[in-house]
């Protein structure tokens, strides 16, 4: 396996890779590996790459002045065991000034699907994805870059920048991996103390309480009062739960589309997002695309 930290390096890696005929599969992450990471290495597999990437990057630029850059739990060490376990090709893991050399000023900014929810909530994140994502594209030049519907907003911003810019590279979406219990897996569980994490499954519960709600006919609104009464009473804060349609990821009282059950909340001081689709009976429709 190559572990590279300099582009130049992972660069050398792809071409001997490319001249080999292989198909590069690519799943960038922020490391502090779990099933979820994994199971997207898996996705790239099945999609016929004979060489994926995985890079490890906990980008500041995505992380707002209160957020939790410096604490963001980091195990190098242990995130290089559980690839090599996967048989993954190639690490790339550049250093700061790797990624943002001294002088760095350009930006990418995905206006429209960036703003609501996430976007409106954490200013300048969505900037920070579609930046690093579009950087670590042109160093890996992947034919398949594959992220977790976890994230389902950053899969949106990420599937309109990829047909906004025309880059060259296919984009596959993998469903969360989840507990046991629904908590939907996360680097950030690891902040939660045991009283915390027997209460966050509560909250993929009362995301699936609002899918059945849709299911049985509840408008919107209905749909939206039905999750947040699934957490009334719980030491939680929510931040939002709304139903949402997953290309614009604005509210929606169309039922004839994919529908997003999708929220943000507070356990303590560790915040949750989540999401459930909800397919239209009529289209099985996937936004974005497979
Ligand atoms: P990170 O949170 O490390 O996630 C890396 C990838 O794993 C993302 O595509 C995310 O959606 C996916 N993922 C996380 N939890 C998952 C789960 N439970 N099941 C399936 N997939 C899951 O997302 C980022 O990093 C960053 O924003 C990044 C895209 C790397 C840009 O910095």
């Amino acid at each position: 396996m190559n572990l590279c930290t300099g582009v130049d390096e992972i660069r050398d890696a792809l071409r001997a890779a490319r001249a080999e005929g292989l198909r590069i599969g690519f799943v960038p992450t922020m490391g502090f590996l779990h099933e979820g990471h994994l199971s997207l290495v898996d996705l790239a597999r099945e999609r016929g790459c004979g060489f994926v990437v995985v890079s490890i990057f906990v980008n500041p630029t995505q992380f707002g002045p209160n957020e939790d850059f410096s604490r963001y739990p980091r195990d190098e060490a242990r995130d290089v065991a559980l690839l090599e376990a996967r048989c993954v090709d190639a690490i790339f893991l550049p250093g700061i000034a790797t990624v943002y050399p001294e002088g760095h000023a350009t930006r990418v900014r995905v206006s429209g699907v960036s703003a609501p929810l996430e976007g409106e909530r954490r200013p300048g994140h969505f900037e920070g994805v579609a930046t690093v994502v579009l950087k670590l594209f042109n160093i890996v030049q992947p034919d398949l870059a594959v992220f977790g519907r976890k994230d389902a907003q950053q899969c949106a911003v990420i599937d309109r920048m990829v047909r906004d810019l025309d880059l060259p590279v296919e984009l596959a979406f993998g469903e969360t991996a989840r507990e046991h219990d629904g908590l939907a897996m996360s680097s950030r569980n690891a902040y939660l103390s045991p009283e915390e994490r027997a209460l966050a499954p509560r909250f993929h519960a009362a995301l699936s309480e609002g899918v059945a709600a849709v299911r049985r006919g509840a408008s919107t609104d209905e749909a939206e009062a039905t999750m947040t009464n699934a957490l009334r009473g719980l030491p939680v804060e929510i931040d939002y739960l709304r139903l949402v349609d997953p290309r614009t990821f604005l509210a929606t009282e169309s039922r004839d589309c994919e529908l997003l059950a999708v929220g943000a909340i507070r356990v303590g001081r560790t915040r949750l997002i989540d999401n459930l689709r909800i397919v239209a009976p009529s289209d099985g429709a996937t936004t974005p695309a497979t």
